[in-house]
């Protein structure tokens, strides 16, 4: 095995090219295809976000409309799925229901799993998976609390279909109104694609032995419901809540955090990648502040709570040394929470938001014709040894 080099977790191993995503962690830079996160975030929607990943070049009004037209009729999903929900215990967690329904869409369309598909028919699976993805997940949501299911409307935006979904508007805590649904695009745009992360692997590796794109993205479904992947968003409101109920003195967490003593870490802090802040960081701050002013909730206890940790942690040298700043996580959960999402639904927001990436780098890995991925390791086993008959065996 002398020719084969160890990089547990590849921190340093590039597993492929990728013409997707852009990351500088050093400098704080995320760019979707050249375009930075900061002006797609501003400016653009989430819709034409998945355009620009999926298909590689922002959208002309025609093709716009074209996609999210294609998009809007393949929003239902088989009556026969409603059937699937009701054999799943009512308290299933949302992502156990989601990662089998995007599985079984492989048993709706059975075509979909043939090697040979044409660019028409592939494309058909990616609208397919942007329409339904939503609607299941939604469902997922009301199928915990009870409720009867809400069918998609077609009059309505991505955005906006979801939250209908989601929730019967008007509802008792907003209505539907612009800065919500401006708040939920920004928080999807940012999720979109983050280069070879631990889903988007899984999604590339599955696809390279040639399954279906159902079957890839279900994989990278269960990738990111890891608690080391997709659930610090949960955590960090568990942590702010935590906070809350103990008083709300945050210097005391400040100095749990920092005693190598006690195991507790300030969540939505820090960053593998990111070592001097995370861009989509400071968006998604801006954003907490205009929502929650928008639903009324300017006062509301955890974002105080998530300031003065912030303004603390940024201010104390342990912080500073280690390049600890808040990550994308610190106030998306914040967000989720203000538009009435429960906890266990944030990792299926994180999922609605990472489908694009997902579909583009399969996509991407697809067109390239990359070779199946196939890993070596360094064996650490016993060397050659005889077989011994079991009544021979101490
Ligand atoms: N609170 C207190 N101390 C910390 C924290 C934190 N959140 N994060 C790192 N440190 C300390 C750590 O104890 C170590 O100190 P020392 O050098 O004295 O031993 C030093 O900083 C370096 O930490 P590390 O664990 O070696 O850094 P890493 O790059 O391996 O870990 C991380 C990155 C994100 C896992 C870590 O910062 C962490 O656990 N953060 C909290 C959880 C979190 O917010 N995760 C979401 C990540 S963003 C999601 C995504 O983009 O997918």
């Amino acid at each position: 095995t002398g020719y084969v080099t160890l990089d547990s977790g590849y921190k340093n191993t590039g597993a492929t090219k990728s013409a997707i995503t852009f990351l500088d962690g050093e400098e704080g830079i995320l760019r979707y295809r050249g375009y930075p996160i900061e002006q797609l975030a501003e400016q653009s929607s989430f819709i034409e976000v998945a355009y620009l990943l999926i298909y590689g070049k922002l959208p002309t009004q025609a093709e716009l409309a074209d996609f999210s037209g294609q998009i809007t009729k393949h929003t239902l999903v088989h009556e026969d799925v409603r059937k699937i929900f009701d054999g799943f215990p009512s308290a299933a967690h949302p992502m156990a229901i989601l990662s089998s329904l995007i599985c079984a869409l492989t048993a709706f369309y059975p075509e979909s799993v043939s090697p040979d598909l044409s660019k028409e028919e592939i494309n058909l699976n990616v609208i397919r998976l942007m329409a339904k993805l939503p609607t299941i997940a939604a469902w997922t949501y009301k199928n915990q609390m009870g409720h009867p299911l809400n069918y998609p409307r077609n009059d309505m935006d991505y955005c906006s279909n979801f939250l209908h979904m989601m929730f019967s508007f008007p509802t008792e805590k907003y209505e539907l109104n612009p800065v919500v649904v401006s708040a939920l695009n920004k928080l999807l745009i940012l999720h979109a694609d983050h280069e070879q992360n631990c889903s988007t692997s899984t999604v590339r590796l599955v696809g390279s032995a040639n399954a279906s794109l159902y079957g890839s993205v279900s994989a990278g479904i269960n990738a990111l419901w890891g608690p080391l992947h997709g659930g610090a968003n949960q955590e960090v409101v568990e942590m702010l809540e935590a906070i809350e109920r103990d008083g709300g003195d945050t210097s005391k967490f400040i100095a749990k955090a920092k005693d190598k003593n006690d195991s507790f870490r300030l969540m939505g802090f820090g960053h593998r990648v990111y070592k001097n802040f995370d861009p989509r960081a400071t968006i998604i701050k801006k954003a907490a502040d205009e929502v929650l002013t928008a639903l009324g909730l300017q006062d509301s206890p955890l974002l105080k709570i998530a300031k003065e940790l912030e303004q603390a942690a940024l201010t104390d040298e342990y912080f500073i040394q280690r390049k600890l700043y808040p990550n994308v996580d610190f106030y998306s959960g914040i967000i989720y929470k203000a538009l009435g999402i429960p906890t266990e639904m944030f990792t299926v927001m994180f999922a609605l938001g990472r489908l694009p990436g997902w579909i583009a780098q399969w996509k991407e890995m697809r067109e390239n014709k990359e070779p199946i991925g196939r890993p070596r390791q360094i064996y650490t086993g016993e060397t050659a040894r005889d077989y011994v008959s079991i009544e021979q065996r101490s």
